[in-house]
């Protein structure tokens, strides 16, 4: 059974903290970090790749890219460097591919592989391997990609991919843009045609990059919202500059911070603005927060913004279920927001919630509950009721980033400290995140006495 807490668990505690002002950095997001290092392995030249997210997740696609046959490499000025292999030119690694905690990273790799005869064995930490993989096997069997799983659809897993793989149709059943891009980047193999419908729109990083590196791929809206993006498989992409936006999922923690912490006023810098990635502030500014956007702009293709949040009276208020694709990795910080706002937020159909790091409907409940918050959950909604925190629990992480920090965050608003199991798993996404948040006020110490 594969550990669940970090190599070196570290416990942490937050407690009541003064107000969080200045100006605030959050590292660079994920998802498109992830993507920067895989295109960029399948280009041909040198692709140049600036704000990269240097955390667990993302070094992880960077070593699975080198063991596919790419050079990746970083410059002294954090500068990063990516000399492709060209599609259909990846190598077979002579390793297992470990993803650690990153679902993102295996699931999208995953489709990588469809479009070459190569032999790949994927595995994964603790919390990864008790992750659905089915999701994204099943198309790839579609596709003729042979899969050897010794656990039903679960890491550690082998798949072969096919010599001519079929181009798909494929309707995506959940709303999960890791699905529809590991589809995508299956077709980049693949001859032909491969099409992908998603009748909820998630973000859209994959689809922006492809085009980016010169795919041809095209993306098509019906009068429902239905998305049809098809794309001509095995073009020649072509090495890009990309730069990388701060990560939204991240800003997610200093923005819900200063809400909530009184008299705070601060700025997070630079903020990743994609309409499939703001529904958090959505909610927010719904609460009643004080958030404005300044000096908005564009980089790398996408809109961003400095988020500029200052102390606010929150109100409870119902999340609609379609608004869960733009903000599903910021439920566990808006359940905190909650915590102190007045009256119930009622966050309805979140059952995606359910299969990320940990089950984070559960977590997040737990968490609440051992801290003094009033909090009921469903099979796919959860409702927090806000008032004073007691604090004073201890918190079960589940080897989840976003569990830790959250609960970090709601330290710094309880009557007595919260504890997080382990403040060691926050490397995976916001290795900084503690020496940021303290830096801006908030008071983290080590374990308090149980
Ligand atoms: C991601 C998609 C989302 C999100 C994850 C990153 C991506 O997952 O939760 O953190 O980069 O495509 P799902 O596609 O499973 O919803």
């Amino acid at each position: 059974m594969a550990a669940q807490s970090s190599a070196a668990p570290r416990p942490l505690s937050a407690g009541r903290s003064g107000p969080l002002t200045g100006r605030f950095r959050v590292p660079g997001d994920k998802s498109i970090s992830h993507r920067a290092l895989m295109l960029g392995a399948l280009a041909t030249g040198e692709t140049v790749v600036t704000g990269l997210l240097e955390a667990g997740d993302v070094m992880n696609t960077a070593a699975a890219m080198r063991a596919f046959g790419a050079a990746v490499t970083r410059d002294g000025d954090g500068t990063w460097r990516v000399r492709g292999v060209g599609v259909g030119g990846l190598l077979e690694p002579t390793g297992v591919v470990d993803f650690g905690n990153a679902g993102t990273g295996v699931r999208l790799c995953m489709g990588l592989v469809a479009g070459q005869p190569i032999s790949v064995t994927f595995t994964g930490d603790g919390s990864l391997v008790k992750r659905p993989m089915g999701r994204v096997l099943e198309p790839l069997r579609r596709m003729g990609v042979e899969v050897i799983a010794r656990s039903g659809d679960r890491l550690p897993l082998t798949l072969r991919g096919a010599a001519t793989p079929l181009p798909i149709e494929y309707r995506v059943p959940v709303p999960s843009a890791q699905v529809k891009s590991c589809v995508l980047l299956a077709g980049l193999g693949t001859p032909g045609v491969t099409t992908v419908i998603e009748p909820v729109f998630t973000r859209d990083h994959t689809e922006r990059m492809l085009a980016g590196f010169g795919a041809a791929i095209e993306v098509e809206t019906d009068a429902d919202g239905v998305r049809t993006i098809r794309l001509e498989g095995r073009p020649e992409l072509k090495a890009q500059h990309v730069t990388v936006p701060a990560d939204p999922s991240s800003a997610a923690f200093p923005i819900v911070a200063a809400l909530i912490v009184p008299g705070s006023d601060l700025t997070v810098e630079g903020v990743l603005m994609n309409p499939a990635r703001i529904g958090l502030i959505t909610t927010l500014i719904e609460m009643g927060a004080d958030i404005t956007l300044e000096n908005e702009r564009e980089s790398g293709g996408e809109k961003i913004a400095d988020v500029r949040a200052r102390a606010s009276a929150l109100k409870g208020v119902t999340v609609p279920p379609e608004r869960a694709p733009s903000m599903i990795d910021e439920y566990p910080v808006l359940a905190v927001a909650a915590a102190v706002a007045e009256g119930e937020t009622m966050m309805l159909g979140i059952e995606e919630m359910r299969v990320k790091e940990s089950d984070r409907v559960a977590a997040v409940a737990a968490g609440l509950a051992a801290n003094g918050v009033s909090v009921r959950e469903g099979p796919d909604w959860l409702a927090v009721t806000g008032g004073r925190v007691r604090g004073g629990g201890h918190v079960v992480t589940h080897l989840d980033h976003r569990i830790a920090m959250s609960f970090l965050v709601l330290g710094f608003v309880a009557d007595r400290p919260v504890t997080v199991d382990d403040g060691a798993v926050i490397a995976t996404s916001f290795p900084d995140f503690e020496a940021s948040m303290t830096a801006a006020g908030g008071g983290f110490t080590e374990e308090q006495a149980a």
